[in-house]
Formats: C-alpha cells, sequence, structure tokens
C-alpha cells in the first residue's frame, strides 16, 4: 500500500507540473481526486490495511491529498493569471502609432473662387440666377444687340450645335432671361460655364463667368463704379488699385473694362512676366445697359438704365494664386488641387 501511495504521490506531483491548461489541470482532479479518484479508491483501500500500519498509512494519505489539492489550487491560480497577462498583452494598443486616415476631398478652386465671389455679391444686396448652358441664338447674341451677321460675333469664338443653338459664349444671355421674366428693380448676379473655341494658357474651350446687373430707375455709371471698386477690392484685397478703361461690348453703352493694379509685381517690374511690365491686368467687362437691350426685353429705355458686368472666374483664381496656366483647372492632378 505504501508503494502504491508513494507511486500516486510521485506521479499526481509530475502531472501536476507537466500541465499546460486549465482543462488538464481539472481533468488531474478528477484523475486523482474525484469520486473514482485514484487518492478516493486509496482511501477506501485503508480498510485492506492491517490495524497498525493503518495510522502511519492514513496520515501519510492526508498529506498526499492535502497536497496534491493545494498544488491544484496554486496550479490554477498560476494558469489563470498567465492567461489573463496574455489577453491584456494581446489587447494592449501602442497609442504612439501613426493612425489611419482619411484625405477627405474638398471644393475644387474654381468652385471655392466662384462661392467667394457669389458671396460678396450676396453681401451687396444681389441675388442668384441661373440659365441653360446650351443656348440659342437669340439670347446668346440677338438679344444683347448682336445681330445675325453682325461683326461682333468674331470678338467670341463660337461653338454652335446647330444653326440655332450653340454653347453658350458668355453669361450674358441669362440677364435677358432675368428681363424677360421679371421687372426692375433688379440686382441680379448669375454665375456658371461659358465655352468658346479657345485653348491656351489662359483660355480654355469651357471657363467660368460671373454676370452681374443691376437696373432701376436711376442707376448710373458712378453705381457701377461703386458696386465693381467694393467687390474687386473684397476679391483681391483693399488696397488693390484698379482702372476703369474705356472698351467695346454691343449689349452695354458706354462700356469698361477694368484692370487691377498687377498682383505679381506690384506695378514695379518692367519686366514682368505677368503684366508685361504694363502694371496692370484685366479682370473685368462692363458697361451700362444698351437700350437696344431693354427694348429687346420690353423695358422702356426712357424709364429705366442699368449697369451690366462679366468676372472671369479662372481669371481671378490664377492671378489671386498665381497660377500661370488655364489648363491646370481641368487637368485634374490630385497634387495641384490638393494644394487648395
Ligand atoms: N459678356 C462679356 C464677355 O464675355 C462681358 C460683359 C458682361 C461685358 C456684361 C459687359 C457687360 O466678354
Amino acid at each position: 500500500m505504501k508503494a502504491t501511495l508513494e507511486r500516486i504521490h510521485r506521479e499526481a506531483l509530475a502531472a501536476l507540473e507537466a500541465a499546460q491548461t486549465e482543462a488538464e489541470v481539472e481533468h488531474l482532479r478528477l484523475r486523482f481526486l474525484g469520486r473514482k479518484g485514484e487518492l478516493t479508491e486509496a482511501v477506501r483501500g485503508l480498510r485492506e490495511v492491517p490495524p497498525d500500519e493503518r495510522p502511519a498509512i492514513g496520515a501519510y494519505l492526508n498529506r498526499i491529498k492535502d497536497e496534491v489539492e493545494r498544488r491544484i489550487a496554486e496550479s490554477l491560480t498560476a494558469l489563470r493569471q498567465a492567461e489573463r497577462a496574455r489577453r491584456v498583452a494581446a489587447e494592449r494598443i501602442d497609442v504612439t502609432l501613426p493612425g489611419s486616415h482619411h484625405v477627405p476631398g474638398h471644393l475644387h478652386l474654381i468652385t471655392q473662387t466662384l462661392e467667394e465671389m457669389v458671396d460678396i455679391f450676396i453681401g451687396l444686396g444681389f441675388s442668384v440666377a441661373q440659365g441653360p448652358d446650351i443656348e440659342d441664338d437669340y439670347h446668346n447674341f440677338t438679344a444683347l444687340n448682336v445681330p445675325r451677321n453682325h461683326p461682333a460675333r468674331d470678338m467670341q469664338d463660337t461653338l454652335f450645335i446647330t444653326d440655332e443653338y450653340l454653347l453658350r459664349t458668355h453669361t450674358s444671355p441669362v440677364q435677358i432671361r432675368v428681363m424677360e421674366q421679371q421687372q426692375p428693380p433688379l440686382r441680379v448676379i448669375a454665375p456658371g460655364a461659358c465655352y468658346r473655341h479657345d485653348d491656351d494658357v489662359t483660355h480654355s474651350p469651357m471657363f467660368h463667368q460671373v454676370e452681374g446687373f443691376m437696373v432701376d430707375r436711376h442707376v448710373t455709371f458712378g453705381d457701377l463704379k461703386g458696386v465693381l471698386t467694393l467687390a474687386l477690392r473684397r476679391i483681391f484685397g483693399s488696397g488693390t488699385p484698379l482702372r476703369f478703361r474705356a472698351s467695346f461690348f454691343p449689349f452695354t453703352e458706354p462700356s469698361a473694362e477694368v484692370d487691377i493694379g498687377c498682383v505679381l509685381c506690384g506695378q514695379r517690374d518692367p519686366h514682368c512676366r505677368i503684366c508685361k511690365g504694363s502694371g496692370w491686368l484685366e479682370v473685368l467687362g462692363s458697361g451700362m445697359i444698351d437700350p437696344n437691350v431693354f427694348q429687346a426685353v420690353g423695358y422702356d429705355p426712357e424709364a429705366v438704365s442699368g449697369f451690366a458686368f462679366g468676372l472671369a472666374v479662372e481669371r481671378v483664381a490664377m492671378l489671386k494664386h498665381q497660377i500661370s496656366d488655364i489648363r491646370l483647372f481641368f487637368s485634374n492632378h490630385v497634387r495641384f488641387l490638393q494644394q487648395f
């Protein structure tokens, strides 16, 4: 009996030593201490031990049972701790690692510039109107005092769709569409795309304008100067030098183009590559709305007067950000677009 107990003792300690998991330890508990466990059976076997040896064997057996129980408890605690430590280590987050991030897109520089310009005119009391990109000959030309076969049609290289329909060459037809629908007083801007058969560093076949006009009983050239001076200084900065230069448009009389002082050389470099030494850069066309235009929309030219202007959005963006090639806007190179 003593030899059997010694074997069980050795085996139990060795098996517990080797156990790697809680399940294995539980299994050993059953094997040695369960209802049919080896030590449980040994307790039953005590009956067969001669009475004089029984106290010593019994005491030894109790020591083994105590020891095995203690070892099982210790082993379970150790295994649970190790398991917890493993889990914590696995869940550890390194807060110093660079995060994964998405670069959000943003509005195209032309859209940004256009919205900025629109906001400025809204601030001056203008409302916003829109017209179709595909126009008829009448609204793009005839109603704007450019009859068929008039030489002024050559001022803009038109992309015709049919004899009657074309891609609008400017936003001025929206003037006609608004005045056909509404009565003065009017203060309206019309931002949008325009199209011309043109393609070089400063001309794109598709570009944008912000058209603007004001019609009331006594609108004067002074109003034109005042509104455009305010708007252009908000766009280009309050100290920007401005020059109103006499010009010609069929739909305005008198007409003026407006130049701003060169944004690159500050009007100081006789060899400046942008202003070519002139010190001035043209940014818009404008003028007092021609009586023939009022007649075309059914207004009485004796009773109302107004001014109109057309501002080139790409030109504004190019001057503000010193971009030298208009085609960069539409070639969609992300590294160009991301700068703005
Ligand atoms: N429509 C003209 C252009 O595209 C600009 C302009 C608009 C001029 C309104 C005068 C009045 O060149």
